[in-house]
Formats: C-alpha cells, sequence, structure tokens
C-alpha cells in the first residue's frame, strides 16, 4: 500500500535512504532535511512496515524531480519500486506537471519506468540546489532522465519574473549621521 508520508515514518525513511548512501548509491538524508521535505514523500507500507519510500518534488512550471527514491534492501525486485514511481508519476499527472525527472545510477530501472537519457545541460539550473552538499558536487556522475507525461497540456511558460509592485523603498536621511 501506497500512502502519503507523515512525521512518524521518518525515522524510518532516513534509515531506508541512509542504508544506500552508505554504498554511495544516494544523498543522505538528515532528520532536518527529511521533516522539511515531507509533504513530498510517499511509502510503501507492507505488513505495517515502511519498506519504500519516493518523494516528488517541484522544480519548475513543466518539471518535477523524483527524489529519495528507496527500496529496503531486503524488499527489492518485488515491484515496490515500479509503484512507487507510478504513484510520482500520478502526483505529477495531478498537478498538471508535463515532465518528470531522475538524477539517478539506475538508467536500467527508471528506462523500464518510461523514463529517457537527456543531457545534464537541458534541466533548469534549480535541480543542482542539492549539489551543494553533495560530495561529488563538479564531478557529478549520476544520469540524468526524464519522462514526459504527453497527456498532460504544455504550460504557457511566464516570460518574465514577477515584481512586486506598490513597494516603496524607504530612502535613508542623514546617513553621515549614521556613519559616526
Ligand atoms: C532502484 C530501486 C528503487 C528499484 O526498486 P525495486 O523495488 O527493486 O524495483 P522493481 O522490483 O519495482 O522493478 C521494476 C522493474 O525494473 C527492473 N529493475 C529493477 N532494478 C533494476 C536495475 N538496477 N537495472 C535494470 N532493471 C531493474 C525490474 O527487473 C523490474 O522489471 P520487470 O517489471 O520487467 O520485471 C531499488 O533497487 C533501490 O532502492 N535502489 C537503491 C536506491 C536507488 O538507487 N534509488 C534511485 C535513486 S534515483
Amino acid at each position: 500500500m501506497i500512502r502519503n508520508a507523515t512525521i512518524h515514518d521518518v525515522p524510518r525513511i532516513g534509515d531506508i535512504i541512509n542504508s544506500h548512501a552508505e554504498l554511495g548509491k544516494m544523498l543522505f538524508k538528515s532528520y532536518a532535511q527529511l521533516y522539511e521535505g515531507l509533504r513530498d514523500f510517499a511509502v510503501y507500507e507492507k505488513h505495517n512496515k515502511v519498506v519504500g519510500c519516493t518523494a516528488l518534488s517541484i522544480i519548475w512550471a513543466d518539471m518535477a524531480e523524483i527524489r529519495s527514491l528507496a527500496v529496503d534492501e531486503q524488499y527489492v525486485g518485488q515491484g515496490i519500486g515500479r509503484r512507487l514511481v507510478e504513484w510520482c508519476v500520478e502526483e505529477a499527472r495531478r498537478l498538471q506537471i508535463r515532465k518528470i525527472m531522475a538524477l539517478t545510477y539506475e538508467q536500467g530501472f527508471f528506462g523500464k519506468m518510461g523514463f529517457e537519457v537527456v543531457g545534464k545541460d537541458s534541466l533548469p539550473l534549480k535541480v543542482w540546489s542539492d549539489c551543494v552538499r553533495c560530495p561529488k558536487r563538479d564531478g557529478c556522475d549520476e544520469i540524468a532522465m526524464v519522462r514526459e507525461l504527453r497527456d498532460v497540456p504544455m504550460i504557457v511558460m511566464p516570460t518574465s519574473a514577477p515584481t512586486p509592485k506598490g513597494v516603496s523603498v524607504p530612502v535613508l536621511q542623514g546617513m553621515d549621521d549614521l556613519a559616526d
């Protein structure tokens, strides 16, 4: 069964992700990061035990990223990873986000889930915000993969960033006095 994660799931999510992170397969997650991003998360429960997790994070108007996809080592190969990716796809569809991306070492798995390899420079810059926490940083060897949901209409992208209206900038008087 897949359900949205709750605050009670965080220690278990951390255990699953970090057991793979120790093997260099994904990035470590702190409790602080997990609490902060918890609304993006779903978990897979089997016999009342959380055995897998995933997160879908919104990157931009036309793109979301699958993050923190991990299945407990004892439960791999049972179709749980597929179900978690399907949850992400349904979530993107619900949000009307057309493209889903992943940065991964698991090209074979994501290929089976309908993702295609793309050039990393085709992705929005915002994707790389997590890289400051990665020990590999500039030497990133993960593969960028994208799946496009063709049934979700293309969005007309805003042409410029919104600017706040009606904001007045206070003019400081007597700056010389302040400097003294
Ligand atoms: C990658 C991972 C999520 C796959 O989960 P899983 O539950 O074992 O995958 P599933 O059983 O749902 O597999 C679905 C399909 O993908 C295939 N598959 C799974 N892992 C694969 C791999 N490494 N290479 C190629 N195919 C793979 C399965 O054979 C299955 O194919 P089928 O439907 O034709 O039988 C899991 O191995 C994992 O947690 N890995 C470590 C963390 C990680 O790398 N996460 C990805 C971060 S982006």
